[in-house]
C-alpha cells in the first residue's frame, strides 16, 4: 500500500539525537549548538515593508516571483558574481531553496541516462534533502566521500566513467555544510568540466556564499560563463536564511539556463507553493541591500577568530573557510556528543547523522557538528566547555 522506496530511510538527524541525549540529564547549563538556525538580527526595517504590503495576502502570488523580485534576484546576482542573467527567463524564486534542491530532481532527472537507471552524486556527508531528491525520481543517490583527504569536498573526477555516464546530476554545496570548505575556481571548473564530458547538470548549492572569512567564494554560474559551459549545465540555489538570518522567511530562488528554469516552473505551476506576495515584496529589498550582509559577515568574523583562539594548539582543529559550523575531529562522534552532554550540558550533532555508511566506512563517523549560531559569549562559553570536556 505505501511506497517501498521510502521505507529504509535512517530517522532524520534531529530526532536521532534526541534519542540519544534526552534520555540523560545536561551536565551543565544547556547550550544548544546543533541546529544552523542563524540568530543574528535580522534588518529591523522589513517590518515597515511588511506592514505596507499587508493587503498582499489577499492575493494569489506569481508562482515565478514577482518581476521586480526577480530583477532584484539578477541584479545581486550580476553585483556578486559579474553574471547577466535574465530575470524572465533564467530565475525563479523559491519557498528557501531546501524545496528547490528537491524539486531539481523532480523538474530536471530523466527516466533513464544512456539507456540505464540514473545516478545522482552527492557529498558524504550532505544536506539530507539531496538524498531524498535523488530516491524520490528513482535515480541512485552515489554518496561520494567528502573528507580531508578530500580537501572536504567530494572528489566526482576520481569517479569511473562506467558510472559517470549514469550521472544525470551532481549536488555540490559551497560553502559546504558540515565542513566549512569552499569550491575554488580550480574545482568548479573540473566538476563543469566532467559534467559537460559527460552530459550531466551540476546543482549547485550555494546558501552559505555570503558567510565567509576571506574572499568571497567563487559561484559556479560565473565559471559556466567563462568556460562557455551549455547554459543549463548548472543551476544554483540561493537563499535569505543564512545571508540575511531571515530563515523563517522561506526565501531563496533558483537561477540558470532558460530551459532548466522553465520546466522548474512548470512542475511548480502544478504543485508549488507559491511565496506570499508580501514576502516577495521583503525578499525583494533585502536581496537589494548589502549593509546588513556584511555587519552579519562581521559577526561571524568574529566567531571564526574566537574559535581559532580556543582550539588554538588542538592539532587536528581546522577552522571552517565559510559557513557557520565547525567540523571536529573525534574519535566517534557519538560518543562525543553525548559525553559533552552529559558532562557539560552542551549539545553537538554526530557527524555520522548527517552522512552514510559506505563500503570505504562513514566519512562522518569520526566528527561532530558544531553550530556557531549563538550569541558570542554564549558561544565562547559552549566551545570552551566543549574543548575541556572532549580534548583535555
Ligand atoms: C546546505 C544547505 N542547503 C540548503 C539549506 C536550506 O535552506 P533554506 O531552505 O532555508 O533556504 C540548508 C539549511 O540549513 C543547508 O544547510
Amino acid at each position: 500500500m505505501f511506497p517501498e522506496r521510502f521505507s529504509n530511510l535512517p530517522a532524520y538527524a534531529f530526532p536521532r539525537l534526541r534519542a540519544l541525549l534526552d534520555p540523560h540529564p545536561a551536565g551543565g547549563p544547556v547550550r544548544h549548538m546543533t541546529i544552523g538556525e542563524p540568530k543574528h538580527p535580522f534588518p529591523a526595517w522589513i517590518s515597515d515593508i511588511l506592514s505596507r504590503e499587508m493587503s498582499g495576502f489577499g492575493q494569489y502570488p506569481p508562482n515565478e516571483g514577482t518581476p521586480e523580485l526577480r530583477a532584484a534576484i539578477t541584479g545581486w546576482l550580476n553585483r556578486r558574481y559579474g553574471v547577466t542573467l535574465d530575470p524572465d527567463t533564467q530565475v525563479m524564486a523559491l519557498n528557501g531553496t531546501r524545496e528547490g534542491l528537491y524539486n531539481a530532481c523532480m523538474a530536471l532527472v530523466p527516466e533513464a541516462k544512456n539507456g540505464a537507471k540514473p545516478a545522482i552524486l552527492m557529498p558524504n556527508p550532505f544536506y539530507q534533502v539531496y538524498m531524498i531528491g535523488a530516491i524520490s525520481v528513482q535515480a541512485e543517490p552515489v554518496f561520494v566521500p567528502a573528507t580531508r583527504e578530500t580537501g572536504y569536498l567530494p572528489d566526482y573526477m576520481s569517479l569511473p566513467a562506467e558510472l559517470l555516464n549514469r550521472v544525470a546530476a551532481a549536488y555540490i554545496c559551497s560553502p559546504a555544510n558540515p565542513q566549512g570548505a569552499v569550491a575554488s575556481r580550480a574545482y568548479w571548473t573540473d566538476l563543469i568540466g566532467l559534467a559537460e564530458t559527460y552530459d550531466f547538470q551540476v546543482f549547485a548549492d550555494e546558501c552559505y556564499s555570503e558567510i565567509y572569512r576571506g574572499e568571497p567564494p567563487v559561484g559556479a554560474l560565473d565559471v559556466a560563463a567563462e568556460m562557455g559551459a551549455h547554459p543549463d549545465r548548472v543551476v544554483v540555489f540561493h537563499s535569505l536564511s543564512k545571508r540575511s538570518n531571515l530563515p523563517g522567511l522561506r526565501s531563496g530562488f533558483v537561477a540558470g539556463g532558460a530551459e532548466s528554469i522553465q520546466r522548474i516552473r512548470q512542475l511548480r505551476a502544478y504543485s508549488g507553493a507559491p511565496l506570499p506576495l508580501p514576502l516577495q515584496r521583503v525578499a525583494e529589498a533585502v536581496w537589494t541591500d548589502e549593509a546588513h550582509v556584511q555587519e552579519n559577515r562581521a559577526l561571524y568574523r568574529e566567531k571564526y577568530a574566537v574559535a581559532d583562539e580556543i582550539f588554538a594548539g588542538i592539532n587536528s582543529y581546522q577552522g571552517p573557510e565559510a559557513g557557520f559550523f565547525l567540523w571536529l575531529p573525534v574519535e566517534d562522534g557519538e560518543e562525543a556528543a553525548l559525553k559533552a552532554w552529559t558532562e557539560t550540558g552542551v549539545r553537538v550533532l554526530p557527524g555520522a547523522y548527517l552522512s552514510r555508511d559506505t563500503a570505504q566506512g562513514n566519512p562522518g563517523k569520526g566528527y561532530i557538528r558544531v553550530a556557531m549560531v549563538a550569541p558570542l559569549d554564549e558561544m565562547r562559553e559552549g566551545l570552551i566547555a566543549l574543548r575541556d570536556c572532549i580534548y583535555r
